[in-house]
């Protein structure tokens, strides 16, 4: 199949998508919570996702969208995955880590993936067997052989105050005397290992727009993904470890204490 002409939807999708951050970012932009008080969406995450539903439609009239905003409605062969603000808390404050993401799934398997940094502007695209890319070069995960000197992040769900899991997860990677970052924008923690800049990522209670483009790129540059167990990874376990595939092993014995 020729996957030129989806990714260039995901690429003018997300471009327009990070006009509007920007747009919002200068002039100001309104906000309310979700699920919890620090659950936020603005403005920004409500319009991009609209203008990338009406460009989708406009040019693949029939695909299904879901979106995190505005969810799914139907069902097809085509489903586009879209986070249109990742880092939303990221960006209601201006610290400069979020994104957009947008993944196409055809029949099950996405095979178009793309991340767009706003602040920075770096695009990283990957198509099913055709590698994945930053700014247009190749990219590769590290080479990092082990956990310990590794750099490694992780996210919170957003009810983090009324379940403890990823928190005692975390502290047994932090008491091996690994590093740990929380960036805040898991589709860009994704990018980030795919690219060599981070050896791992773990997350519990992600959604799908979080990880279909970012899952891509990472094994597009050689990395692994899986669940929280080790087991195969599907869209929709909310539960995910990412690597380079050397610390993979090291990195799930480690959250669960085995090690
Ligand atoms: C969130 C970010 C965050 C992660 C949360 C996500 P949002 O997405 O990716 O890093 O820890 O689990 O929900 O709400 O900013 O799109
Ligand atoms: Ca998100
Ligand atoms: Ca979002």
């Amino acid at each position: 199949m020729d996957l030129r002409p989806f990714l260039d939807t995901a690429l003018s999708a997300a471009f327009v998508a990070r006009g509007i951050h920007q747009l919002y970012q200068d002039k100001g932009f309104t906000q309310s919570t979700k699920s919890t008080p620090t659950d936020v969406v603005t403005q920004a995450d409500k319009e991009a996702e609209a203008a990338i539903r009406a460009l989708i439609e406009q040019r693949h009239p029939g695909h299904v969208v879901l979106g995190e905003e505005g969810g799914q409605e139907g069902e097809g062969e085509y489903r586009w995955i879209v986070d249109p603000l990742d880092g939303t808390v990221n960006y209601a404050h201006g610290f400069p880590f979020y994104c957009v993401s947008i993944g196409l799934e055809v029949r099950g398997e996405v095979v178009v993936g793309v991340v767009l940094d706003t602040a920075r502007g770096e695009l990283f695209t990957a198509t099913k067997g055709g590698g994945a890319f930053h700014n247009g070069r190749p990219i590769q995960v590290s080479q990092s052989p082990k956990l310990l000197g590794s750099l490694v992040a992780t996210g919170f769900p957003y009810d983090v105050a009324r379940d403890r899991e990823n928190l005692t997860y975390l502290e047994r990677v932090l008491f091996k005397g690994i590093t740990v970052r929380r960036p805040g924008a898991a589709a860009l923690d994704l990018a980030y290992v795919a690219c060599g800049r981070l050896d791992g990522f773990w997350e519990v209670k992600l959604n799908p727009w979080d990880v279909a483009a970012g899952r891509l790129l990472i094994e597009e540059a050689g990395g692994m993904v899986t669940g929280i167990h080790g087991e195969p990874y599907h869209l929709g376990n909310r539960y995910l470890v990412a690597s380079n595939a050397r610390i993979h092993q090291e990195l799930l014995d480690t959250i669960h204490g085995r090690l």
